[in-house]
């Protein structure tokens, strides 16, 4: 597994992380010990980066329940999407409670929601240390000049964003201004888009991807990760499954270098 350094942070970062959307939202015995299991495989595999939010159901509950006693082996990144600072502190406060965790390491705003009102509140809870590093999120493109305002404060660590095969807007301003301020750059759903969940794996489907095999690429999940990461503006992908045996194939995706650019455009070529 490639590490990249998260932005300023100094933190480094499995090039493939976790997400936990749908997936980590489980109930009962069966469900929580398959998660268990998917945590393991991801640590076994080189993973330490791990995503979830209060929107997401059970997940930073499982989640706190898959890492216990693999605390100091993981990096948890959650989110808040509250609109004032009561609100916001009261629910960073039952992430720590769900994730069993003295700290999170990195707490998102979740679609810059009340940024302006909730910032104060998460650096209030930076110098208390229960909080290390805080970011901003959105999945919608149409934020990304907010997003840039709030980038050009100063006072986030790190950006959360849609980038894959077939959403590239984050390239033009976006990824620039994150490299000049240092920010580290986490991406959502590169295998399956928010808009379209079932369109670049259909787009892949049965599609001859000999051509990057040479690059370890075996299997249209791995292309689409690898894709992501042949952008050296990206920290890491965090792509989600229900799936204990999928974990080694995407981790797969998080060694080697960059995918060049005949076999990029190629894939791009699939898409259209
Ligand atoms: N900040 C935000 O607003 C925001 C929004 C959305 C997501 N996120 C974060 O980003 C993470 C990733 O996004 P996501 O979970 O929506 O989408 P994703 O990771 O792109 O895709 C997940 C889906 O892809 C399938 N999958 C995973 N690996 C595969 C492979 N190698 N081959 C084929 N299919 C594969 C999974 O199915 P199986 O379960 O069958 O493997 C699952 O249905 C989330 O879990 C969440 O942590 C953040």
């Amino acid at each position: 597994m490639q590490y990249r350094a998260l932005g300023r942070t100094g933190l480094q970062v499995s090039a493939v992380g976790m997400g936990t959307y749908q997936t980590f939202d489980v109930s009962g015995a069966a469900g929580e010990e398959r998660c268990r299991r998917i945590a393991g495989e991801a640590l076994k595999h080189g993973m330490n980066l791990f995503d979830s939010a209060p929107m997401y159901g059970e997940a930073e509950r499982v989640l706190g329940l898959a890492l216990e006693g693999r605390r100091k082996e993981a990096l948890i990144a959650t989110k808040v999407l509250e609109r004032d600072a009561r609100s916001a502190r009261a629910s960073v406060e039952r992430s720590l409670e769900l994730l069993r965790a003295e700290a999170i390491d990195l707490l998102q705003i979740h679609n810059m929601a009340g940024w302006r009102a909730v910032t104060p509140v998460l650096r209030e809870l930076q110098e208390e240390g229960r909080v290390r590093f805080i970011g901003l999120t959105d999945y919608r493109v149409s934020s990304y000049p907010e997003m840039m305002e709030a980038m050009r404060t100063g006072l986030y660590d790190t950006i959360q964003i849609p980038y894959h095969l077939g959403e590239t807007a984050c390239r033009r301003e976006l990824l620039p201004l994150a490299r000049d301020l240092n920010l580290g750059v986490i991406v959502m759903t590169p295998i399956a888009p928010i808009f379209g969940r079932g369109k670049l794996l259909g787009a892949l489907k049965g599609k001859d991807l000999s051509f990057l095999a040479p690059c370890g690429v075996r299997t249209p999940g791995q292309a689409l990760l690898k894709y992501v990461l042949s952008d050296p503006a990206v920290s890491a992908v965090i792509p989600a499954t229900s799936r204990a045996e999928r974990v080694a194939e995407n981790a797969a995706a998080g060694e080697g270098g960059p995918l060049p650019p005949g076999a990029l455009q190629q894939l791009e070529r699939l898409l259209r």
